[in-house]
């Protein structure tokens, strides 16, 4: 049952191992609510993209419980997870994410590919309204390699959001960015966030980005921990992440 109280992402002692039996991610708990924003930061290797997938159920894991939106993951079909990734979960990745040969336009709609045709020109207008939030409803018809990596993430934004979806993953979203145009694909996506009460949950490694979610979690050792003191700066967070290590 889809319950609207109850958290969007709930893990309750989620382990997973690699394909060699090395263990990745051991007993991981961890709960997020709509409208909340978290990071998850670690080194290189930790897991964080692979905890990424599994919430977005693009990747399985061995033992323990995945609740998205109240529903046990694990007592659904392939066929439901699929549709269920697709309504519920929005990513967004490092880059090379949008498709090169389609539109603007086309690169957000196509979330929405396997809808009717009738269905997608309706969505038309909310995918340019998509694209006016991140402010590039004047991009539309340009192709991703005419816009500016900063944009190309914006309109990736724009298109994981096209179907609302409750959990909005973001891999290393402003790893290919400056500082300034980062900070401002950041900003552009808390808005967003808090505008329909998204969960986000960002991973980076990027100590800025993650001062701006409400929590932070570091994933260290196959376990995940919130950081009760937020680092103030990059040095800080270096020394922090060094010291722990
Ligand atoms: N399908 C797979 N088969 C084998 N090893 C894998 C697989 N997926 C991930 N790994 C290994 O798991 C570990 C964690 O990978 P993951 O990509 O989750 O790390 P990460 O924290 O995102 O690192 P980075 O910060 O470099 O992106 C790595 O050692 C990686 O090589
Ligand atoms: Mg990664």
């Amino acid at each position: 049952m889809n319950n609207p109280q109850a958290p969007v992402v709930e893990i309750r002692t989620v382990s997973k191992s690699l394909p060699d039996g090395r263990a990745l991610l051991t007993d991981i708990s961890l709960e997020a609510r709509a409208g909340e924003s978290l990071a998850l930061i670690g080194k290189s290797g930790s897991g964080k993209s692979t905890l990424l997938a599994t919430l977005g159920l693009m990747d399985k894991f061995d033992s323990g419980i995945y609740m998205l939106n109240g529903r046990d993951t694990s007592k659904l079909s392939q066929s439901r997870i699929d549709d269920i990734r697709g309504s519920s979960v929005g990513f967004v990745f490092q880059r090379f994410s949008l498709i090169p040969h389609l539109s603007v336009m086309e690169n957000v709609l196509a979330p929405l590919r396997q809808s009717s045709r009738r269905h997608r020109n309706g969505m038309r207008a909310r995918a340019l309204a998509e694209l006016d939030a991140v402010g590039l409803a004047d991009a539309w018809k340009k192709r991703p390699r005419q816009l500016s990596g900063g944009e190309q993430q914006r309109v990736a934004i724009a298109r994981a959001l096209i179907r609302r979806p409750a959990l909005l993953l973001a891999d290393e979203p402003t790893g290919s960015l400056d500082i300034e145009t980062g900070a401002h694909v950041v900003g552009q996506m808390l808005d967003l966030v808090a505008q329909h009460l998204t969960c986000l949950i960002v991973v980076t490694h990027d100590i800025d980005v993650a001062s701006k979610m409400q929590r932070i979690f570091e994933l260290r050792r196959g376990g995940v921990s919130e950081l009760t003191e937020r680092p103030t700066n990059r040095l800080a967070a270096a020394a922090h992440l060094s010291e722990r290590a």
